[in-house]
């Protein structure tokens, strides 16, 4: 039997996409390598590693380790620098009709409203999420992304240099004691929407040689280990404020994944640590995630968004 057709256009405030898998910041560098896998512009966007004012070349190696269900990465910043990625990476996703999400990332004020600025007046830019998962050098190397007020103020700088129609995505980080805290401020200082979850600061040790794994000593939890973590994050944002677009990110390895952060709130999700071993995850997610809402009766993306916050009464009747 033939499944009926389900509408998998989303909408992240002025965002339209026609579907909403997206590939995660630092995941897919900005594209280039995953085109020989399948065509960037059929996911919903492409997310760009996150891009700073300089190059920068990385923390010390190694800068992966394999933990249970998981992966720890010190990888860092790692990128060309604005120039070069605003020269060479962005026209590539932009001639490829992708739709280009670009990501920046900061270690002052400064630095965030510099990118912006010159992001903003790059044409073909369809979003920018801004990674406040930084230290700020001005604040005592405090994480913008841990504290609301700081995170307010990248999001406040960042949404003031952007054009009106290109929206701020604030992607947090799940090392906070209340995320909706975190998320209030920064919708309060003109996020558009939120891109939930950063990685989980961890740390793993080699009996054998008695130091720490990675050379970085501690590292971003990434992959399904955290999706528990992630899915409660956007549970507990959407409830708060379910007018706010959430995109959903971690440990997504399935399309039967994917539904669940969408049945959380998310109106969209990033797929990133699954592409180390499945560079076709991103397309192969989108087809399965069509299959798990029409197999559920869902005739669009939407109508699944947060549906597992409906009182009890009203699932029955389904
Ligand atoms: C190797 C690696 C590099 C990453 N680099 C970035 C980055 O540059 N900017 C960012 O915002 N997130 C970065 N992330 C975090 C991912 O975008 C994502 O939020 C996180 O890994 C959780 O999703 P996943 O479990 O599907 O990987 C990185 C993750 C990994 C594994």
């Amino acid at each position: 039997m033939s499944l009926p057709e389900v509408d998998l256009s989303t909408q992240i405030a002025e965002l339209l996409l026609p579907n909403p898998v997206m590939t995660a910041s630092g995941c897919a560098a900005s594209g280039r390598e995953l085109s020989q896998f399948f065509d960037v512009a059929d996911l919903g966007a492409v997310v760009t590693k996150s891009i700073m004012l300089d190059p920068r070349a990385g923390r010390p190696t190694p800068r992966m380790a394999e933990t249970p269900s998981g992966m720890l990465n010190s990888i860092g910043l790692q990128g060309p620098g604005i120039d070069r990625f605003l020269a060479s990476d962005l026209p590539w996703l932009v001639q490829q009709r992708a739709r280009a999400v670009v990501s920046i990332a900061g270690s002052t004020l400064g630095d965030y409203a510099e990118l912006a600025r010159r992001v903003g007046n790059s044409p073909g830019v369809a979003a920018v999420e801004a990674n406040i998962s930084c230290p700020n050098v001005e604040n005592r190397g405090q994480v913008f992304a841990c504290e609301p007020y700081q995170a307010a103020k990248v999001v406040s700088v960042v949404r003031r240099e952007l054009p009106r129609g290109v929206p701020v995505l604030a992607k947090l980080s799940p090392d906070v004691t209340s995320i909706v805290d975190v998320a209030e401020s920064v919708v309060d200082a003109g996020a558009d929407g939120l891109v939930l979850i950063n990685t989980l600061l961890g740390l793993a040790i080699d009996p054998d040689t008695l130091r720490p794994k990675l050379g970085g000593v501690t590292g971003g939890l990434s992959g399904p280990a955290i999706r528990p973590v992630a899915v409660r994050c956007v549970w507990q944002v959407h409830a708060a404020f379910p007018d706010v677009p959430i995109v959903g990110v971690g440990g997504i390895r399935t399309g039967y994944d994917a539904l669940e952060f969408l049945l959380a709130g998310a109106s969209a999700v990033q797929v990133g640590t699954v592409i180390f071993n499945d560079p076709s995850a991103p397309v192969r997610i989108l087809a399965e995630l069509r299959e798990e809402l029409a197999r559920r009766g869902f005739a669009g993306v939407g109508d699944a968004v947060g549906w597992a916050h409906r009182p009890v009464e009203q699932l029955a009747t389904r």
